[in-house]
């Protein structure tokens, strides 16, 4: 992982962002940072002035950009938030780069890893900050989670299960559109698979099964993936129903039964295997919690990280080999991909 440093004394106060794609989850990131006072949206780009009067009205923000290379090149923005559709990601996230802005990339981070790791190597080279928007590794009730598998209470893990359902109709259509980056895989599937990997890492062996749509996308995927160790990881995703949406950890010693929606702000129960006993763990939470990871980008920004410790590049570009091999066996093929 890289620890390159860089100018940190631009980032002792208030964070600056810049959203690039004013839209849906641009306008709940907005949102959610106001509840950080030492955060600021300051710039907004977009692809016409209209949308993006509209949004900077909506947040009281001052700079108005009509193009992205516009907000890309704005001296008083530290770090751009990239919330275009996936297919859109990477050209937005590289400008950005290579105008030497940190960035924070929506997910799925790219199309495909390949991409995920030209996107690596030019924030690298050029030492700014990058990291993917999967904002669930940073909610209090994940972080309290990752502390408890780490402090062994659970034991050794065995089984990890996630899903997330949900159904998608006539207000999501480009969810149905393969050139546009549909299909359940990229916009939901990638919560299990990535929960899976942060408690798990990179699987050995990966078994994935999907039902298509006519056009081509995943309506539902099944997934199993196998770890060095022997853990499991059983996964779901469709786009056609609501589905639970919890998730649980199994460890030799008990496990952690996260309450739906498990990739929201949420709270679980420890379960102890020797005596049954359950434990309920509260966890009270303000606003839609987009924000905990903008905490984590001024974290490293403060300190001069070029990659969060938590969820660095490589993690990110192991997850979406994951991806890839899943859209592989599945016959899912964006044209994106080469
Ligand atoms: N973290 C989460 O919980 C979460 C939730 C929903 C979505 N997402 C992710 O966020 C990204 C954006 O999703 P969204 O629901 O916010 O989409 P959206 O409402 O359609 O907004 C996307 C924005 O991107 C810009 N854009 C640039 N090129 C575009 C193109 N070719 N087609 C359409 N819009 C284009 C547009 O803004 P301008 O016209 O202003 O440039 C548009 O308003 C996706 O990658 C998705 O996976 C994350």
């Amino acid at each position: 992982m890289s620890t390159q440093e860089h100018d940190t004394t631009a980032h002792s106060e208030t964070i600056r962002w810049g959203v690039l794609g004013a839209g849906g989850i641009a306008a709940e990131f907005c949102t959610d940072l106001q509840h950080l006072p030492d955060h600021h949206v300051v710039a907004v780009g977009a692809r016409s002035s209209g949308t993006n009067t509209a949004f900077a009205d909506r947040f009281n923000i001052a700079r108005r950009h009509p193009s992205y290379e516009e907000l890309v090149a704005d001296p008083d923005v530290d770090v751009v938030y990239v919330a275009t559709p996936h297919p859109q990601h990477f050209d937005a996230a590289m400008l950005a780069i290579e105008a030497g802005k940190h960035v924070l990339v929506e997910k799925p981070f790219t199309m495909n890893a390949a991409d995920s790791r030209l996107l690596a190597g030019a924030a690298r080279a050029r030492g700014t900050f990058l990291m993917e928007a999967m904002w669930t590794w940073f909610l209090p009730h994940i972080v309290q989670i990752r502390q408890l598998v780490n402090s062994g209470r659970i034991g050794k893990i065995v089984t990890v299960t996630a899903e997330f359902g949900e159904q998608f109709g006539a207000d999501s259509p480009r969810a149905f559109v393969l050139e546009q980056g549909g299909g359940a895989l990229l916009d939901i599937g990638i919560y299990p698979v990535s929960f899976a990997a942060m408690l798990l890492g990179q699987p050995t062996d990966i078994i994935a099964a999907a039902d298509l749509s006519r056009g081509g996308v995943d309506v539902t995927t099944s997934i199993i993936l196998r770890h060095s160790g022997g853990a499991h990881a059983v996964l779901n995703t469709t786009m056609l129903a609501g589905t639970r949406n919890g998730a649980c950890i199994t460890g030799t010693l008990g496990r952690i039964e996260i309450e739906p929606e498990f990739f929201r702000p949420s709270s679980f129960e420890i379960i102890d295997t020797a005596t049954g006993t359950r434990e309920r763990v509260s966890v009270p939470h303000v606003g839609g919690g987009l924000r905990h990871q903008a905490n984590e980008v001024g974290r490293c920004l403060r300190t001069g990280l070029t990659e969060s410790p938590i969820l660095p590049l490589t993690k990110t570009i192991s997850i979406m080999e994951t991806i890839d091999e899943i859209a592989r066996q599945i016959g899912l093929h964006y044209p994106q991909r080469g």
